[in-house]
């Protein structure tokens, strides 16, 4: 099977956390060792580690070390806020601190933590054979950010569609934006992409709408930071445009999120808070200043696409067709009928 397990996005041992620094990547891959739960914030507001099920499965674990720290009485305060969109990082915290507060030793704690890291794996390979069912043969997709291995326990959403869908040799051609300013799509997709020998080729942004208007493009496919109750879909910033494109030009757009990424508490994704970060992501490249000194720069890093413009929403219970209803309701089995 594809998913040879190249590498590791995480990785628990007695000491501590091992990341592996995506910021390194495709350059050098070099894991870190983050021993207390300070370190653990850093890591996500710093985007050593990143991709919405990856940053919850870390704060899980970041809350055994910071056990070992602080107790029971541990401030998750600052882990809360390391970012605000992805809400897999709340879901996590809240999952882990009825434990937290009665715990007297990490054992219940880590015990936890493996769950959730291994459920989030377990989902992935769900969602990805969920997901490739909705493929037909021959098809051409296009991906954008990092919805992969990387940005998970492993195998990935829209990656682990893709991944299978090869695998079943349904996928022709994969394409991935490049995905400005953090390049997730040139450094990480096509690393990643490329670690399983399937062929990638990417594009900016700005093109992918004159893409599928040449007909190259059947299926957009993307993860979810956030999903509201009504379908509404918070995603890497970008993702709206293309889904605009894809309306326009008759592409159907499929969403593949875990329901770890659903928040019902979202009536809808004008409740969804988009995170804002330093303009120097988009005035530097690299450390080199690359804008026109005195510019400024507007950075929000997601975006919202309304139910509307989505096709399906896979799951790892299930696929939403047409989610935009008044609330999303997910069928245990997928159906037959054409999206
Ligand atoms: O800023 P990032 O790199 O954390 O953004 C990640 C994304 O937008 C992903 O598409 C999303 O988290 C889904 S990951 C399975």
């Amino acid at each position: 099977m594809i998913d040879k397990r190249s590498f590791e996005t995480l990785e628990w041992c007695d000491e501590g956390l091992r990341l592996l620094d995506q910021r390194q990547l495709p350059e050098k891959k070099v894991y870190v060792l983050l021993k207390t739960i300070a370190e653990i914030t850093t890591a996500i507001s710093d985007m050593i580690v990143r991709g919405a099920p990856a940053i919850g499965v870390t704060a899980a674990y970041g809350i055994v070390l910071g056990f070992r720290e602080h107790g029971a009485k541990l401030d998750l305060t600052p882990l809360y806020n390391a970012r605000p969109t992805a809400v897999n990082l709340h879901w996590a915290i809240e999952r882990m601190e009825p434990l937290l507060r009665q715990a007297e030793s990490e054992d219940a704690l880590l015990k936890e933590a493996i769950r959730i890291h291994e459920e989030d794996l377990m989902a992935n390979h769900r969602m990805g054979d969920l997901g490739a069912e909705l493929l037909d043969e021959g098809v051409n997709v296009l991906t954008h950010c990092n919805a992969g291995a990387l940005a998970t326990s492993g195998y990935g959403t829209a990656l682990g569609v893709i991944r299978t869908g090869f695998a079943q040799g349904k996928i022709n051609r994969v394409y991935a934006d490049e995905t400005r300013p953090w390049m997730q799509g040139a450094r990480l997709t096509a690393w990643e992409l490329l670690q399983d020998n399937i062929s990638v080729t990417l594009l900016v942004e700005g093109a992918a709408a004159w893409l599928m208007k040449q007909g190259k493009i059947d299926w957009v496919i993307t993860g979810a930071d956030r999903i509201a109750a009504n379908g509404d879909v918070a995603n890497k910033i970008g993702t709206y445009s293309l889904a605009l494109a894809a309306k326009v030009h008759g592409i159907k757009f499929m969403v593949v999120a875990p329901t770890t990424t659903i928040d019902l508490n979202c009536q809808n994704g004008d409740q969804i808070e988009i995170e804002s970060r330093s303009e120097d992501e988009i005035l530097n490249f690299n450390g080199l200043r690359i804008a026109a000194e005195g510019s400024k720069a507007w950075n929000p890093v997601f975006d919202v696409t309304s139910a509307d413009l989505v096709s399906v929403i896979v799951t790892e219970k299930g696929v939403i067709k047409f989610p935009d209803t008044p609330e999303i309701l997910i069928s245990s089995k997928p159906s037959q009928e054409r999206i």
